[in-house]
């Protein structure tokens, strides 16, 4: 089986092949691979791939895997359900401190007022 046939991430479908070209291109970097190529991006976030690609990464540079640089974690860090994030405790937006009557439009605003008028 050849590199180009070998799948590297399957939520994303990226191939070795397709891993190793995006290397050759200039990203060397595992955060920048991922970027690139959306290995890791998919709906395991990278558990069923990371750390496969760490090591082919590791092979390409000619570097230890431990020497690979992880991507960025952002959260959420574990898959959520719609409902867990509905039951989380986050506070209410602050209450606007004007109503929709006082709030003048742009084109209001750049008017002259009733006084600017008078003066006129
Ligand atoms: S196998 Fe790569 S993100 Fe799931």
């Amino acid at each position: 089986m050849s590199s180009s046939q070998v799948i590297l991430c399957r939520c994303e479908d990226v191939t070795l092949d397709e891993f190793r070209r995006a290397f050759q291109e200039g990203f060397t970097e595992l955060e920048s691979l991922k970027r690139y190529t959306g290995v890791g991006t998919g709906f395991c976030q990278g558990k069923g791939c990371l750390s496969e690609s760490a090591f082919e990464l590791a092979d390409l540079r000619g570097i230890l895997p431990e020497e690979v640089r992880l991507t960025n974690i952002r959260p959420p860090a574990e898959p959520m359900t719609f409902a867990e994030l509905a039951r989380l405790d986050i506070p209410e937006p602050l209450a606007a401190t004007k109503t929709s009557e006082s709030v003048s439009t742009p084109i209001e605003a750049a008017s002259p007022t009733e006084h600017e008028k008078d003066e006129s």
